[in-house]
């Protein structure tokens, strides 16, 4: 039994001829489950968020290849694979951040190579095989990650979370709400303070929604919050998700994790980064070059439902910051935790 069944909602997954998601705009306040049959509306539930955080949206991305092949299925061999290329490339686009969504198309083209001789039907079968198995690896790789974090932990802690890193961005489980889901099952005494991630409140809306699922004693706390919080209570450290973390440790993830990292240095707080593995992008050398997407002011101007600022104010909406290596006492990986100073340049 995985977390999620346990939980009662399942992230992700394939049902006889299309993919499932709970459709995470809702939440908290409604569950629904959205039933895709097209792969370009997996694309829109990728873009708006209704399907989110790295390893989620890597294998939505390979669910929607399948179903893009499903589509092309009845054309000659030539066309389906023009048709098939093009669709990877508006997939693989959609979200640039997160390494996990590149990553899962190129194991959709080598997987499409492979196949494309056996016949069309034939990649669209290996492409559900492919999202089902990226899905259950990632289950079990969060569980490691969870025991490898779990043991950091103290019996009896306070931490802070940024963003949703839980069983809702992940195949089912999560990667930094694993470490506290771990550490819970392991009868731990854990009280997660949770940001609210403006501006898109995937803390308040996922996390706090998770944890409390979970029986997890949790806190909501605005994001300018925490600072004060780590200097009037006593914090043991920072658990957060990642979306790409560069060959010298510098990590991607939600806007507003860093100002936590550094607000924690300060404070003489560790500060550790959860991560799969895949994560870890070789092939980007430091945070420098991860490209970061940039998001509409609506998201920011009228997040709440209503207008919060003047018609026409000017507004910067990057997604995502980049944690300096130096900040980061940790990266908790399904295979162990990396200490500083990291070099993943040459890991296989
Ligand atoms: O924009 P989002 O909600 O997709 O951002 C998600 C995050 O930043 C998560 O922390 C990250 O993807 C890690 S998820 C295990």
């Amino acid at each position: 039994m995985n977390i999620s069944d346990k939980f009662n909602f399942r992230t992700i997954y394939w049902d006889d001829d299309k993919a499932v998601i709970i459709e995470q705009t809702k939440l908290p306040l409604a569950e629904e489950y959205l039933e895709i049959t097209d792969y370009r509306v997996m694309n829109d539930a990728i873009k708006r968020l209704a399907i989110r955080g790295a390893p989620a949206i890597g294998i939505a991305g390979i669910f929607a290849a399948a179903l893009a092949a499903k589509e092309y299925e009845s054309l000659p061999a030539d066309k389906f694979r023009i048709k098939m290329n093009e669709a990877l490339d508006n997939i693989a686009s959609i979200r640039p951040t997160a390494v996990n969504l590149a990553w899962g198309i190129e194991k959709t083209r080598s997987v499409l190579n492979e196949v494309i001789p056996k016949g069309n039907s034939a990649v669209f079968s290996a492409l559900k095989r492919l999202g089902q198995e990226v899905l259950d690896e990632d289950i079990a790789m969060c569980r490691s990650i969870g025991r490898h974090g779990a043991e950091l932990l103290p019996d009896e802690c306070s931490v802070i979370t940024h963003c949703n890193a839980g069983g809702l961005a992940t195949g089912g489980y999560g990667t930094a709400l694993g470490v506290f889901f771990t550490a819970h099952e392991m009868g731990k005494k854990i009280h997660v303070y949770a940001d609210e991630t403006r501006p898109l409140l995937q803390g308040a809306r996922l996390t706090t929604w998770e944890l409390m699922r979970a029986g997890i004693d949790v806190t909501l706390i605005c994001d300018n919050m925490a600072a004060h919080l780590m200097k009037t209570r006593k914090i043991d450290c920072c658990v957060t998700g990642a979306d790409r973390i560069a060959a010298n440790g510098d990590a991607a993830n939600k806007i507003g994790t860093y100002s936590l990292a550094v607000a924690a240095e300060h404070h003489d707080i560790p500060f550790y980064v959860a991560a799969p593995y895949s994560t870890l992008d070789k092939n980007t050398p430091s945070g420098d070059e991860i490209p970061i997407e940039e998001r509409e002011p609506e998201e920011v101007t009228e997040g709440f439902g209503r207008r919060t600022a003047p018609q026409g104010v000017r507004v910067w909406s990057p997604a995502f910051d980049v944690t300096p290596c130096r900040l980061i006492a940790g990266i908790i990986t399904e295979k162990g935790v990396f200490r500083y100073p990291y070099d993943f340049r040459n890991y296989t």
